[in-house]
């Protein structure tokens, strides 16, 4: 099967988040298992891509309304990412260094669709599958299906679409109807959700099936999702969840280049402790007390601008008994309500602001517990790493943590679980994390419990494939 698919992010050539991660290793599970799968992505000038040798393998140009633009389709020379890549490169549009937040972007991403419809149109390999993720590209499945430019070739091309976030939709006004082809006007109602064109509302209602990245979010859809719940209750026989997998070639404990020591999953402590020695070596911490950490998007939707309060009555009431690590960058506000605990907490509290890669692989790595109170969590994958890292996680039910994280009260549990994005729920959990901490017997046997949860890829790269093949391919 020639599946191609398309986003904005694939690690490593462009991360913001777990959208990345997921677009960087389906691919390469589906090329395993025999079928021949593709990433399309927008051109990004960072470092991936400069290190990288490509060849240009279309060139053409299209309107976007009036103006006229030159695009190119490149292709990386080695498949070194164990998928064939490529990037549609549009001088003055693509050709930039952040991924997201250009004033422009409705126009970088309608060029990038629109490109990649007509290097497909023309090619002489038409796919067998064309896989959307998340709105930057969700016009594909109604302009395949409703423009007179491409309707003749792809209309019988299927296309699924999958949810990463459904907060987000790309919603944009009328005004920028005309950097559309053609259209059939009696279809036109498809693009619009609300009196705006929102792609992420005409990708499921155009798609021939949409996946969301959790059994409980797909459901949480209905409920939650910023003024689409209608829509996914119609809509909702479509619709299927598909936990997402970890690539385990790279976050593997036992060979992983960015920790400081190898982990064993049949016998983590030796390695668990030299890996918090590092990184209490790092940010000058003692190693004798627990450590709980934070990796993410400082964002509302993560429960990040709870974690200020949660983190400073936690102190008060442990002193000296518990570290606390943060890593993110987002919301300015929380970013410095972060940073200003480090003065007041000095031996017990650090934070890093900012992105990075092999600290994040670290934190992992090295603390005991990893704390996510998201108010909403498609599937999330720090609790993923951390189970796999022997990291306990601390979650908040909702979305992909409720599929994951079983409390460790419950028969075979091995997580921290509460049920509100409030501070005094978090402050619980660290109470609970404390305690366990002080029954090593315990905490060591639920580390050897998580170590031995396979969240590969494995599982959930066959369900696309028995999803695709669901739609007689
Ligand atoms: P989301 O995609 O909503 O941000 P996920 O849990 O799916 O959440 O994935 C987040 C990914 O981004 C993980 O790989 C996590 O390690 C990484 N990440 C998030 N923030 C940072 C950061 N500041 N530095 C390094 N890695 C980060
Ligand atoms: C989104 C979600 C996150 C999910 C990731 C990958 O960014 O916020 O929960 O893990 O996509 O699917």
């Amino acid at each position: 099967m020639r599946i191609f698919h398309l986003a904005a992010e694939c690690y490593p050539v462009a991360k913001v988040g777990g959208l990345a991660d997921v677009v960087g290793a389906l691919p390469k599970y589906q090329n395993q298992a025999g079928h021949q799968a593709a990433v399309v992505l927008p051109y990004y000038n960072r470092k991936f891509v400069q290190e990288s040798e490509f060849d240009v393998v279309f060139e053409a140009s299209n309107l976007l309304g009036t103006k006229r633009y030159e695009f190119e389709i490149w292709k990386e020379r080695t498949n070194k990412l164990g998928f064939e890549l490529f990037l549609i490169y549009i001088p003055g549009l693509l050709d930039r260094e952040e991924v997201y937040s250009y004033p422009d972007e409705r126009e970088q991403f309608i060029a990038f669709q629109l490109a990649f419809l007509d290097w497909i149109n023309w090619s002489q390999q038409k796919p067998d599958l064309i896989h959307c993720h998340d709105h930057h590209v969700g016009l594909i499945p109604f302009l395949m299906k409703h423009s007179a430019l491409y309707r003749k070739r792809l209309s019988g091309v299927p296309a699924v679409f999958t949810i990463h976030n459904g907060q987000y939709h790309g919603a944009f006004g009328y005004d920028k109807f005309d950097y559309l082809p053609e259209v059939d006007m009696n279809y036109a109602g498809l693009l619009d959700w609300a009196g705006a064109i929102n792609p992420l509302a005409s990708a499921v209602k155009c798609c021939h099936k949409y996946t969301a990245v959790s059994p409980s979010y797909l459901h949480e859809l209905e409920l939650q999702s910023n003024g689409l719940e209608y829509l996914f209750w119609l809509e909702k026989s479509k619709g299927l969840g598909i936990i997402n997998g970890i690539d385990t070639e790279v976050w593997n404990p036992e060979g992983d280049p960015m920790i400081a020591a190898p982990i064993d999953a049949d016998a983590p402590d030796a390695g668990k402790l030299a890996n918090k020695k590092a990184l209490c070596e790092r940010f000058g911490l003692s190693p004798e007390l627990p450590i709980i950490s934070f990796i993410g998007r400082l964002v509302t939707e993560k429960g990040a601008d709870l974690l200020p309060e949660a983190i400073q009555h936690s102190l008060d009431k442990h002193a000296g008994k518990v570290n606390f690590v943060m890593l993110g960058a987002g919301d300015k506000e929380t970013e410095a309500a972060l940073e200003a605990l480090k003065e007041k907490y000095p031996d017990n509290y650090k934070t890093f602001i900012g992105y990075n890669e092999a600290l994040a692989h670290l934190i992992y790595a090295g603390s005991d517990f990893l704390l996510m109170p998201s108010r909403v969590e498609p599937c999330g994958l720090n609790q993923l790493y951390a189970l796999r890292y022997g990291t306990l996680p601390m979650v908040r039910r909702t979305g992909g943590l409720i599929d994951t994280v079983v409390d460790f009260g419950d028969e075979g549990g091995y997580g921290i679980c509460f049920n509100r994005s409030v501070a005094a729920d978090i402050e619980h959990a660290v109470d609970r994390a404390i305690e366990l901490y002080e029954n090593q017997p315990h905490l060591q046997l639920l580390r050897k419990r998580m170590m031995a949860l396979d969240f590969s890829w494995n599982q959930s790269a066959n369900q696309y494939i028995n999803l695709y093949q669901s739609l007689n391919i």
